[in-house]
């Protein structure tokens, strides 16, 4: 079974801002996102976006005056975000997402960690501890926001085949696979070459969590949650510490 380290190293990182629609557009759909979940930060609130990816939120996030830690696996990932940020105040490091303690020097302002990231965690068990970790160290007011796909209902047949994206030279299919407690997402990625097509195949698996026990276990860690509609059909659960 590849990581999802590995799956991002050799599949999608290189194709990652293709994927969600070159810059210009993620950057806008995040910052609509960012101006949606309308956090109430002060200038120079410290915000932690866990794994941030090329920084979708992290950017419009800086944008707005946070000083933004973006902590991710991908090296490829955090060094394209560098390279975007130009001058903001964003921090990338590479890390796990959940040993993001290490990386605190400020109290934060909020936590986020956004388009279905949460799903990439190992087991429910880290899902909780992430949660329990979040509500440790957000001030009362603090925000943990987090968006995920909700797998818990499983698709049947032919809509088990997701269509990504595609153009003249690349298509990127998805094809879902299901477990008991997880989904294995299997990345199909056909590009054109000089020769022609090549195909490449790799797969990771997915949590698949449920709104409502995300909820509960939320509210148990002290936290008023709202749920939303996310982007992309995601499930939103904006939580406020009390
Ligand atoms: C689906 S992408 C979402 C990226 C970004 N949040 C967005 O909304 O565009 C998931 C990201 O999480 C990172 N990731 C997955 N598991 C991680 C972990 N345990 N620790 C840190 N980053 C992780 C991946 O490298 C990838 O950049």
């Amino acid at each position: 079974m590849t990581t999802v380290t590995e799956h991002y190293e050799k599949h999608l990182a290189p194709i990652y801002v293709w994927m969600a629609g070159g810059f210009a557009a993620a950057l806008e759909a995040g910052t609509a996102e960012i101006e949606a979940l309308n956090l109430p930060l002060h200038q120079g609130a410290v915000v932690l976006d866990l794994g941030a990816g090329f920084g979708m939120h992290s950017i419009p996030l800086a944008r707005r005056g946070a000083r933004v830690t973006a902590i991710d696996t991908s090296i490829e990932l955090l060094r394209t975000l560098t390279e975007i940020s130009g001058g903001l105040p964003v921090q990338t490091v590479n890390d796990d997402l959940l040993a993001f303690q290490r990386h605190i020097s400020e109290t934060p302002s909020a936590i986020l960690c956004m388009g279905d990231t949460i799903t990439h965690l190992p087991s429910l068990k880290a899902v909780e501890s992430l949660i329990e970790l979040a509500s440790t160290e957000l001030p009362p007011g603090g925000t943990f926001v987090v968006s995920f796909r909700d797998y818990s209902v499983p698709l049947v047949g032919d809509q088990r085949f997701i269509p990504a994206r595609s153009d003249d030279s690349r298509i990127l299919t998805c094809f879902l696979q299901y477990e008991p407690e997880s989904v294995l997402v299997h990345d199909i990625l056909h590009q054109r070459q000089p020769d022609g097509w090549h195909t490449q195949v790799s797969h990771y698996r997915k949590l698949r969590l449920s709104p409502g026990h995300l909820i509960t276990k939320l509210q148990s860690c002290g936290f008023n949650v709202r749920r939303e509609a996310g982007m992309l059909g995601m499930v939103r659960l904006v939580a406020q510490s009390v």
